[in-house]
């Protein structure tokens, strides 16, 4: 049983990135949650002053190896070894492959899927020397059910569950699970091109009639980082209220 989790969470100023934050933080009193952040910060750093002491800002441009580097040293030095990873920072930039740029469709594969491979490798020798750890991909349900308009993201967010299935193989034996999410549609992030009568529409397709609520998709990557999860690695989990 790990008691003293330290977690990096990519892309925590996000909508799901600072709801999964704060459910750790309110879960647990003994983790550390390292925030990784990019440009924006305030709702990181309104964590960070709530849960002082716990919650730390940890700055990663995660398409960086030496970015990474650094914030491993980071939590290293204020904490310990790490021994949780989220890979939850994203994004996406959709258009019809016929008129998508080159810029478009390698800046998605880069954010969603290098990112995640370097993450990977990054935690790899702190989670084998304590022979413990968690690795949580949020990859999204275009990879499993991929819409027109997004060949990048959906391709992207495919090769991460690719990723996990083979990198679950390789440390199975070392203590180290490695599962993904595939969430559907998330209240408060949703496309801002939306209108609110497309958001009917696609609610009225849900069989839930709503969207996830953050902390609803939190709840998972809790249980997926937590000791008790341990015979579960290689898989993914679909949270979409029955769309598909
Ligand atoms: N929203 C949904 O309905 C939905 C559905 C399925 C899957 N997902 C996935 O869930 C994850 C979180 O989504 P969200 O809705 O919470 O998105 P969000 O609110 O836009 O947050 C995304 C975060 O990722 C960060 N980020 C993007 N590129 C980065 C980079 N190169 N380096 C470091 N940070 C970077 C952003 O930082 P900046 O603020 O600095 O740009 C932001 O903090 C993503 O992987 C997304 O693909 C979302």
């Amino acid at each position: 049983m790990q008691t003293n989790r330290r977690i990096l969470i990519t892309g925590a100023n996000g909508t799901l990135g600072q709801a999964t934050a704060r459910y750790f933080l309110e879960r647990d009193a003994a983790c550390h949650v390292f925030l990784g952040v990019r440009e924006k910060r305030e709702r990181a750093e309104a964590l960070v002053a709530e849960f002082a002491g716990r919650a730390f800002l940890c700055p990663l441009e995660i398409t960086c190896d030496e970015a990474w580097m650094a914030a491993l040293n980071q939590i290293e030095a204020q904490s310990g070894l790490i021994n949780v990873l989220i890979n939850n920072a994203g994004y996406h930039d959709d258009a019809l492959l016929v008129t998508m740029s080159h810029a478009q469709w390698s800046g998605v594969l880069e954010a969603n899927l290098s990112s995640v491979f370097l993450g990977c490798q990054a935690v790899m020798n702190p989670m084998m020397q304590q022979r413990w750890g968690r690795i949580i991909n949020v990859a999204s349900l275009s990879a499993l059910h991929s819409p027109a308009g997004q060949t990048n993201y959906a391709a992207a967010k495919a090769g991460v569950l690719g990723l996990t299935q083979s990198l679950a193989k390789e440390t199975a034996r070392l203590g180290i699970t490695v599962n993904a999410i595939c969430p559907g549609h998330i209240e408060g992030a949703l496309p801002a091109t939306w209108t609110k009568e497309q958001i009917k529409a696609v609610k009225r397709e849900t069989p839930m009639r709503r969207f996830a609520r953050p902390e609803e998709i939190a709840a998972v990557v809790f249980f997926l980082a937590s000791a008790e999860a341990s015979y579960m690695t290689g898989g993914h989990l679909k949270l979409d209220g029955a769309l598909v």
